[in-house]
C-alpha cells in the first residue's frame, strides 16, 4: 500500500548554520518516537551533505527542491541529479509552481528532470497544481491533468510507480488559505482515477499523493483524513519543528 508521507520545502531559507540546526532539532524530536509516516525534510542544495550527516536518515529522508536537465558539463550554476544522489539526498522536488513561474521551467525540462531523478535513483516528489484564474474558470482539472500527462506520462509503469506526487494549488501556496478538505479530496481521488486509465488500479492505488498550500498543525489532520490525501508538503510550517511536529503527527 502507498506511503502517507510529510515533506517539508524549506524553499529559499535558512543558511546552513540553522538549517543543521533545524535539522537537527527535528532528529531529536523524532528520536524516540513512532511515527505513522515517512518525513522528509527538503532543503537548499548546499545544505543537503550537511544535513544528510546531522540526522538519522531511517528517520528523515533529505530531498533537494530541484535538479539540472542535463546529465553533467558546462551549465555554469546548475546541480545534477547526480550530485544531490551523492550527498545521500534520497528525494528531489521538481515542478514546484515557484520554478515553473519565477524560472520557466517547462514541462519538457521538467521530463527531462524526472528522467534524470530516477537513473540516479532519487524519488521525484512531482508538483502540479492550477493557479486561481484556472479554477475559478472550471479548468483546474484539465490543467492538472495536462501537467502530469506532459511530463510523467512518457516513464514506463515501473519508474511511474516511484514518483510521489504533491497537487499544490497555487493559490493556497503561501498565502493562508487552504483548500478544503473536500477540494482536496476532489482533486486527488481525479488524480488517481486519471493515474488508473494510464497505468492500471495497481500503480495508482500505490501512488502517494500529497496536498501542499498552507497547510499547517490546525488543518492537517482535516486533510489527512481523506483517502486520496497521502500527506502534505509542507512549506513555511517545516521551517520550525513547533510547527513541523504536529503535522507530522497528525498521522
Ligand atoms: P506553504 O508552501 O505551505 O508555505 O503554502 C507549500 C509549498 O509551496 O510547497
Amino acid at each position: 500500500m502507498r506511503k502517507n508521507i510529510v515533506a517539508g520545502n524549506w524553499k529559499m531559507n535558512k543558511n546552513l548554520q540553522e538549517g543543521i540546526e533545524l535539522a537537527k532539532e527535528l532528529n531529536e524530536a523524532l528520536k524516540n518516537k513512532t511515527v505513522n509516516c515517512d518525513v522528509v525534510i527538503g532543503t537548499p542544495f548546499i545544505h543537503l551533505a550537511s544535513v544528510v550527516n546531522s540526522v538519522d536518515t531511517n528517520k528523515i529522508g533529505v530531498s533537494a527542491q530541484n535538479c539540472a536537465d542535463k546529465e553533467s558539463g558546462a551549465y555554469t550554476g546548475e546541480v545534477s541529479a547526480a550530485m544531490v544522489a551523492s550527498t545521500g539526498a534520497k528525494y528531489v522536488i521538481l515542478g514546484h509552481s515557484e520554478r515553473r513561474a519565477y524560472y520557466r521551467e517547462t514541462p519538457e525540462t521538467l521530463k527531462e528532470k524526472v528522467k534524470l531523478a530516477l537513473a540516479n535513483g532519487l524519488t521525484p516528489i512531482f508538483c502540479i497544481g492550477e493557479v486561481l484564474e484556472e479554477r475559478e474558470s472550471g479548468k483546474h482539472f484539465d490543467v492538472v491533468k495536462s501537467q502530469i500527462e506532459a511530463s510523467l506520462f512518457d516513464l514506463s509503469p515501473a519508474d511511474f510507480g516511484k514518483i510521489v506526487l504533491a497537487y499544490e494549488p497555487v493559490w493556497a501556496i503561501g498565502t493562508g488559505k487552504t483548500a478544503t478538505a473536500g477540494q482536496a479530496q476532489e482533486m486527488h481521488a481525479f488524480i488517481r482515477k486519471t493515474l488508473v486509465e494510464k497505468y492500471g488500479k495497481e500503480i495508482a492505488d500505490n501512488t502517494s499523493i500529497l496536498y501542499g498550500g498552507s497547510a499547517n498543525a490546525g488543518n492537517a489532520k482535516e486533510l489527512f483524513s481523506n483517502p486520496d490525501v497521502d500527506g502534505g508538503l509542507i512549506g513555511g510550517a517545516s521551517l520550525g519543528v513547533d510547527k513541523f511536529m504536529p503535522i507530522i503527527e497528525a498521522f
